[in-house]
Order: structure tokens, then sequence, then C-alpha cells
């Protein structure tokens, strides 16, 4: 058992080098032709035996991304970003970054099962008009000035007392700074806390956007399981201990891309951990009020009381995603650093958005419709998991969210079921995009909220026959 531990614990380590070089190559950190670190200093910088650096260096051979010179070392190799949009202008080269996500979600279908956002017919959009109004009567200079960086201080008024009755907890505008979405606030996060080179952990799978922000700030990405039941807590001490990460990125409740919820336990010892080994968490919280049945446990920041947390809470996903309000909360001690980064992104999120999502989220009219979505959700849940049931696939029935985390068997090749399915009109995200160290996987997220009940039925059907039919074809060439 320990053996087979210790071998898993290499593999992934070896893993992780590779997955580092491939990002310093596509980020033109290091430029074709440029020698690769010494295997002994890569090892010394990793902490990490010779033999593992060595063992990702000859994968790299392998696949023809760098290239060996008799007792000079590694080299980059000149093809290496012919799989990528890389401009040959070495000025734009520099500022081109990877929105993995952004990519599949480009493709149009008619069977959207890619993007987790809810279907706009869901969404309260009439109401917003008469808010409009309202918004405009009340402060007729609404587009004449700036918010303030932090945030209207009304709505972060609101929004405080919200959180005090939800969580039970200590706090005040103050400890509020609003945000474009919250992918704006993990962008000021990960240009607040990380610079170049910085280690960051990740759950495994994740958000793959939030991959994409903090691997263009430069950081080391390091990876921690999560499972159904959490995570394996020895696991994450011994990547914390060994690894100094100088933050943890978390998204611990119906978990995009499982659907996972971490226990009340594991948030608990999480904190502290992350309070002994000195690592910043930011908890993403975006899917915290979509749940079916029963509300979630409460947030790992009402657990910190050393300012250990970061809390990101967006209102997008059910309220409105085209008035992009989020809001980050923190100790007022880390709040400076996050403004100074707020005003130079954009001076403060628009005022209009923000006084017109405080007039709905003000009303009665949120927790009626949050009580007529959540029904809406589950029943499109259960709607896919009905076509899935016909398969011989696997995932766990999440009891929030907008996606089923979908394990698919041997013999179906998912880049192949991709390309057929976009050919169909059919769009699914490929476990692979969610995967910090970028492997391929069994695994594929499939979101089913965002057609309607109709199209959902007659898109999964196609889908399931289509992966059926490649299944088929795949047996017989073996
Ligand atoms: C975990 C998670 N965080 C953040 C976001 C971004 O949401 P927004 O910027 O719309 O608030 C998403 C969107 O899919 C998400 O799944």
């Amino acid at each position: 058992m320990e053996l087979a531990k210790a071998v898993q614990s290499e593999q992934l380590l070896y893993k992780q080098i590779y997955h580092y070089v491939v990002n310093q190559i596509e980020r033109k950190e290091w430029k074709t032709h440029d020698k690769l670190p010494s295997v002994r200093s890569l090892a010394t910088q990793f902490n990490v035996h010779r033999l593992t650096v060595l063992k990702a260096y000859q994968l790299l051979k392998k696949e023809g991304k760098i290239y060996v010179k008799d007792k000079s070392g590694y080299y980059v190799q000149p093809q290496i970003t012919k799989d990528y949009e890389y401009s040959e202008n070495p000025i734009i080269a520099a500022y081109t970054q990877k929105n993995h996500l952004s990519e599949i979600h480009r493709a149009p279908v008619t069977y959207n099962f890619s993007q987790a956002l809810i279907d706009p017919n869901l969404l309260p959009n009439h109401f917003f008009s008469d808010y409009v109004k309202k918004v405009f009567d009340l402060y007729p200079k609404v587009l004449a000035t700036y918010s303030t960086v932090q945030g209207d201080e009304e709505l972060r008024e609101l929004l405080a007392e919200y959180f005090v009755k939800q969580f039970k907890t200590h706090l005040t505008k103050d400890h509020l700074l609003i945000t474009s979405g919250s992918q704006q606030a993990i962008h000021l996060i990960s240009e607040t806390f990380i610079k170049p080179g910085d280690i960051v952990l990740f759950e495994r799978p994740s958000y793959s956007a939030a991959i994409d922000i903090f691997q263009a700030q430069g950081a080391r990405i390091m990876t921690v399981d999560i499972y159904e039941n959490g995570y394996d807590l020895e696991q994450l001490e011994n990547m914390l201990k060994q690894y100094k990460p100088r933050l943890f990125y978390t998204n611990p409740t119906f978990h995009n891309p499982t659907g996972y919820t971490i226990s009340v336990e594991q948030r608990k010892r999480l904190v502290e951990l992350a309070e002994q080994y000195r690592c910043l968490i930011v908890e993403d919280d975006a899917y915290h009020d979509m749940y079916y049945e029963q509300p979630p446990p409460l947030p790992i920041y009402t657990y910190d009381t050393a300012g250990t947390v970061i809390y990101v809470r967006s209102f997008c996903k059910y309220i409105s995603p085209g008035l992009r309000v989020a809001t980050i909360i923190s100790q007022p001690s880390t709040m400076p650093m996050l403004l100074t980064s707020k005003s130079l992104i954009d001076n403060g999120s628009p005022l209009l958005n923000q006084k017109i999502f405080l007039h709905y989220f003000s009303s009665l009219r949120l927790h009626q419709h949050l009580e007529k979505l959540r029904i809406a959700l589950q029943i499109r849940k259960e709607m896919m998991e009905e076509e899935l049931a016909k398969t011989n696939w696997k995932w766990s029935s999440p009891q929030g969210g907008l996606s089923l985390w979908v394990q698919l068997p041997d013999n179906l090749s998912i880049k192949s079921l991709l390309s057929k399915s976009l050919h169909h009109s059919i769009s699914f995200v490929p476990g692979v995009v969610c995967d910090p160290l970028k492997q391929e996987s069994r695994w594929i997220r499939l979101s089913f909220s965002y057609e309607n009940e109709k199209k959902l039925k007659d898109g999964m059907k196609q889908f399931v026959e289509l992966a059926q039919r490649l299944e088929e074809e795949n047996n017989l060439n073996r």
C-alpha cells in the first residue's frame, strides 16, 4: 500500500514538472533553443529526486517539445508552438493567453451541454426593466459618476446584512469588495497575491478559467484530488508541508465540475491546516444558493478566525449573468491591496448595474425566484440522469449546481466523441479541460441547466445514441 502510494506520488510529481516546463514554454518564458534548467537545479527547486525531473524531461523529449545536446543539456524544440494560437510576432506572443473553456463555448450548437449557465428563460429578466426605471428616478445622475472602487456603499451594507444573517458571522460593509463577476474577483486575487513562480494549489479537477487565470499570472500549479467524500487529508497536508503553496483555490460547495461538496469536518480541518502552513485559502462559492433541497454547509470562510480565507461569492449565475455582480469578502487588512488592483483594473464596477442589482436583491421576488429555480434545476438534472441511466456510464448525483460529472467507459474516445458531438451540434466539456495537469481522462462535464426540458431530452437522446454507436464501432475495430 505504501509502495503504491509512493509510486502514485512520484507519478504526480513528474507530471507536475512536465506541465511546469510546458507552461514555461507556452508562455514564452523559455523560447525556442533556450537551454532548460539543469536536472539538478530543477530537482532542487521542486524538492524532488533528480530521476523525477529526468523522467519529465524524457517525456518532453519523446513528445518533441525539447531536445538534448550531448554533454550540454536540454533545449526548447522550435516547433513547440505549432498546436497553439501564438503569434509569430514576439510582442503580441508575450501577451497571448489561453481560455480553454471559452474555446469550446465558441462553437455555436443546438444542444448546449457545455455551459454551466442557467437557461435565460428561468431568470427574472422582465422584472429588471421595472428596476432600471426606478434606479434612474432615484439616482438621476447614476451614469454621470463612478461607483466607489470598493463598490456602492448601499449595496455593500445590504449584502453585509444578508451574509451576517445567512452565515451567523460578524462582518461589515468594509469587508466587502464588489467585483464584475467572480471571474474578475479571481483575477484580482491572483494579481494581488501571486507573482510568477509562486505555487498555487488547486483541486483536481477544477474550474478551468481559474486555472487559466493563475497560470497566466505565472503560478506553478500543484494539485490535490477531490473525491465525492472530499479530500484525502493526508495528501492535502503533504502538499502543504512539502510545497508551501502561497494559495489554495477551492470551490468546496457543488464544486465545478464534479458537483461534490466538502463536509463540515473537512472545512474546519482545512482552515487549521492553512493556518499552520500559512497558505491563503480562496473559497469560490459560485453555486452556494443553487441547491435542490437542503442548503449546503456554511462556507469555509465562517470557520476562519485568523484572516486565512478570502471568500468569493457570485450572484451572476442565478440572478443575472449580464449584471456581473459578485463580491469578495476579506479581512480589512487585505482589503487595501485588493482595492489597489481593482482601481487599476476598472476603477470600480458599473454603478448602474450595482443599483439595479440592489433593488432586485432587496425585493421579495428574489426568494420566490430561487424557490422556483431550484425545482426547475432539479427536474432538469433528473431528466439528464434518466437518459444517462440508459448507458453503463458512471456519475454521482449532486445535491446542487448545474452539471453532472460523468465517467465514460474505456472503449470510448472522448476526443472522437467531442468532434462527432460538435458535428451533430451537441457540446460538452471534456474532463481534460478541467484538469490543472491537462491529462486525458475518462470524464466529461455535462451541464443540464442551459437547455429547456424538451431540448435537454432530445439532445441527450441523440448524444447517448451517438456515443453508443461510437462505442460499437470502437469495439469492432479492436
Ligand atoms: C466555480 C466558478 N467560479 C466562478 C465562475 C465565474 O462566474 P461569474 O464570473 O459569472 O461570477 C464560474 C462560472 O462558471 C464558476 O463555475
